[in-house]
């Protein structure tokens, strides 16, 4: 597994973490919207309360700034003999924090809880010009996505 560099940490999302920058790591990925201290907070209640559901982690730099961020979900199925499915998303690292091998060290992170939960799998979807970290990653190209956006 990567090492981070020296006086950063990695640990789950907290409620608190509102103002460490969170939303902003997030924002390098996709539109985030004006999300406020208290929407934040519900949604991040509504996540605990979801059995087990939701892992977020994140990074912190040695200034507890949170740099870079990563989800995995996990869904319950009855195929697979009630199997458990893990879905990585919502990976960001802060743009100046990038090619530090903290993408790496998250999605090591995320597949080591997937393993542990019990999960006979783990999927993400990502665009082409990604494939090629996520193959550094030990994932590999299976299926296609489609969409239906509302
Ligand atoms: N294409 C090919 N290789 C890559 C890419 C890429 N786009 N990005 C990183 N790599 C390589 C690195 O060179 C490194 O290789 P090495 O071990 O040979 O040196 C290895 O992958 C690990 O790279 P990291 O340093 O861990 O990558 P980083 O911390 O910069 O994070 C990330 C990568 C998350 C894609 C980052 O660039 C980012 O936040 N991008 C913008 C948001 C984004 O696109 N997120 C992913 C969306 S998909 C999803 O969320 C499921």
């Amino acid at each position: 597994t990567a090492a981070l560099p020296s006086g950063y940490t990695l640990r789950p999302l907290q409620r608190n973490d509102f103002h460490a920058g969170f939303l902003d790591v997030l924002r390098v990925l996709t539109h985030v919207g004006d999300v406020t201290q208290a929407e934040f907070e519900a949604q991040f209640d509504q996540m605990k309360g979801a059995a087990g559901g939701y892992h977020i982690l994140v990074i912190l730099d040695g200034e507890e700034k949170i740099v870079g961020t990563g989800a995995l979900v996990v869904e319950r199925k009855f195929i697979h003999h009630l199997g458990l499915v893990g879905h990585i998303e919502d990976i960001a690292v802060a743009k100046d924090q990038q090619g530090k091998k903290l993408g790496l060290r998250i999605i090591q992170a995320l597949d080591f809880v997937a393993e542990k939960t019990g999960c006979y799998k783990t999927i993400l979807d990502c665009s082409e010009a990604n494939e090629g970290f996520y193959v550094k990653c030990g994932f590999k190209r299976a299926g296609l996505e489609m969409a239906h956006y509302y």
